[in-house]
């Protein structure tokens, strides 16, 4: 038996102001897309950003459905919609946030694994690392550098093939 240790690390920042003016700006998209979010059923509304490397911005929020599993995360709608429209153009940094119309959210919001494995497939196929910011409403800023660390042992392409 052997075992083994797998260590992530992440930053915490307490202030907008100490991101960079890119960051901060994209964090600004989520946070304007989260407004526009269709979550009648929760209230919770979630905003995702993506910075693709060529400078554009594509943004997506949460989808929902009265066939609950039908809806989608903000993440992955703001993925599937920059994957669909570039699809060559690597995505370098999401910004996540979200706010409640029951309470004020002053957590940073994390990514489900459904979305995690999404990242990760994008990550894997762009040989790029993918940035994630991750904040409330308000409160303290995550940010991860690669989202190898937010899913380990993640499911690769690698394993639909015979070794
Ligand atoms: N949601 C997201 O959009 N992203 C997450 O990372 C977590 C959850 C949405 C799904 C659903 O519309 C609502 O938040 C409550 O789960």
């Amino acid at each position: 038996m052997e075992k083994k240790e797998i260590r992530i690390s992440y930053s915490i920042y307490h202030s907008i102001e100490e991101l960079t003016k890119e960051d901060q700006f994209l964090l600004e998209k989520a946070r304007i897309a989260t407004k526009s979010a269709y979550a009648p059923y929760s209230g919770f509304n979630v905003g995702a950003a993506i910075l693709l490397e060529n400078g554009i911005i594509v943004t997506g929020n949460n989808q929902e459905n009265a066939a609950y599993p039908s809806g989608l995360c903000a993440e992955r709608v703001a993925m599937f919609a920059a994957s669909s429209q570039y699809p060559d153009i690597p995505m370098k940094v999401i910004a996540i946030t979200a706010n409640s119309r029951k309470f004020e959210v002053n957590i940073p919001i994390s990514p489900c694994g459904s979305c995690r494995q999404v990242m990760s497939e994008y990550e894997t196929k762009q040989n790029m690392p993918l940035k994630v910011i991750l904040m409330g409403a308000k409160g303290d800023i995550q940010v991860i550098d690669t989202i190898a660390g937010l899913l380990p042992f993640m499911f690769h392409a690698d394993e639909l093939k015979q070794k």
